[in-house]
């Protein structure tokens, strides 16, 4: 893989500066109190930390949660994560409501081997997502190795994820970021064929490179969510009063006519007059009337996306077929995630990304029967495009 791994390095009595992706969606009780709502990528990081802890290492956690402002916001205090960090591990975990100054230096050096201490969030500091130099150097200081296993930050270059490992002597891989990279290069350098995506999400703007990236590797690419509705209208169907992006409809027009049928959109909806669970709805094929919007994609288009997804030798999937938060709209998600494990079981790599494609192949507890679930969005889509990402481009080479 071109750069240095955990698994070769000597972490004992080292000093460990870990940076994890511990960005996880909280929950607020009733008494404002917040816990991790989903622990996925807190467990996803335990492999790199129990070998940094095994090994005699002293580990010091770096995160960001959230986009607060670049300073302290209570809203966004990892605390509630380094408490549920401590419920799944058996070491001690202590925690730091700063993560540069005196206290955090003092800290580090008392810090015991076999320790963890998660510091507060990296994006407190304005200087983080300018990746600013002096920032980087006070985190650098911390650290006498730098291991990035934040593969959902890897996109950012960031002060913690991108100018810190330049100030480092050895800056290596995590697990997380490995297994990561293991599975997208083999979809992205040598896909089993019919290599398929599938793609959703409320807009083609936010899809438009990995679209025209995938359309040059992928025998199919399975549109779904509101962007297909902004697809339909370059087709001259009727949309009704579905989301759709104007200014993206000749943008839309031309993907069409370059992907040629590799570019299958959904032939039926399911409609409904309202924006809303409690809203009335209905399966229509081919134009939507005017009062109406397409929230799913409907039971004729999922069977043809089944049989697809079915045959296929890889998959790739982000972004929701509908507004999967909404129960009555949430069946062509959960159908393509069942697909996805059918075509696992039937010898296919599987691999999703992003948050509610993600959450559907979880909710239908299919999660163990897929190849892969990344831990990232936006930098497995930038990674699949080809991009360069800077917190593994900035690691260690290994030669
Ligand atoms: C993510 O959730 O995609 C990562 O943690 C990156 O977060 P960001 O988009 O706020 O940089």
């Amino acid at each position: 893989m071109g750069k240095v791994s955990i698994r070769s390095v000597d972490t004992s009595n080292c000093r460990v500066l870990l940076r994890v992706d511990f960005n996880v969606p909280l929950h607020v009780a009733s008494d404002g109190k917040r816990s991790v709502a989903d622990d996925t990528r807190i467990r996803a990081a335990i492999p790199t930390l129990d070998r940094i802890v095994e090994g005699g290492g002293r580990a010091v956690l770096l995160s960001h949660l959230g986009r607060p402002k670049g300073s302290p916001d209570p809203a966004y205090s990892l605390a509630p994560v380094a408490q549920h960090l401590a419920t799944l591990v058996n070491y001690p975990v202590r925690f730091l409501s700063s993560s540069t100054g005196e206290d955090v230096e003092r800290a580090v050096d008392s810090l015991l081997a076999g320790s963890v201490l998660l510091l507060e969030n990296t994006r407190f500091h304005e200087g983080e997502t300018s990746n600013d130099p002096t920032l980087a150097a006070a985190w650098a200081g911390l650290a006498d190795i730098y291991v990035n296993d934040a593969f959902g930050t890897a996109h950012r270059a960031h002060a913690s994820t991108e100018g810190v490992a330049h100030l480092v002597d050895m800056a290596a891989m995590g697990f997380l970021l490995e297994t990561e990279v293991a599975y997208l290069d083999q979809l992205r350098d040598e896909p089993k064929r019919p290599f398929v995506a599938v793609i959703g999400g409320a807009k083609v703007s936010d899809k438009i490179g990995i679209i025209e990236s995938l359309l040059d590797s992928v025998d199919a690419l399975l549109i779904g969510g509101a962007m297909a509705y902004t697809f339909l209208r370059a087709l001259g169907v009727q949309t009704g009063t579905s989301l759709i992006e104007k200014d993206r409809i000749d943008l839309a027009a031309a993907l069409l006519t370059r992907a040629g049928d590799k570019l299958i959109l959904p032939t039926d909806h399911i409609v409904a007059s309202d924006f809303s669970n409690a809203s009335p709805h209905r399966t229509v094929s081919g134009n939507i009337s005017a009062d109406e919007m397409g929230l799913d994609i409907g039971p004729e288009t999922i069977q043809t996306y089944q049989q697809i997804l079915h045959r296929a030798g890889t998959i790739v999937w982000n972004g929701p077929m509908g507004v999967f938060e909404m129960p009555n709209f949430a069946k062509g998600t959960v159908a393509i995630a069942k697909a996805l494990s059918v075509a696992t079981e039937n010898g296919a790599l599987t691999v999703v990304g992003g948050g509610d494609s993600v959450a559907a192949v979880r909710q239908a507890g299919l999660e163990s029967r897929v190849s892969h679930v990344s831990t990232g969005g936006g930098a497995m889509l930038e990674f699949l495009q080809g991009k360069t990402l800077p917190g593994i481009a900035a690691l260690t080479d290994d030669d």
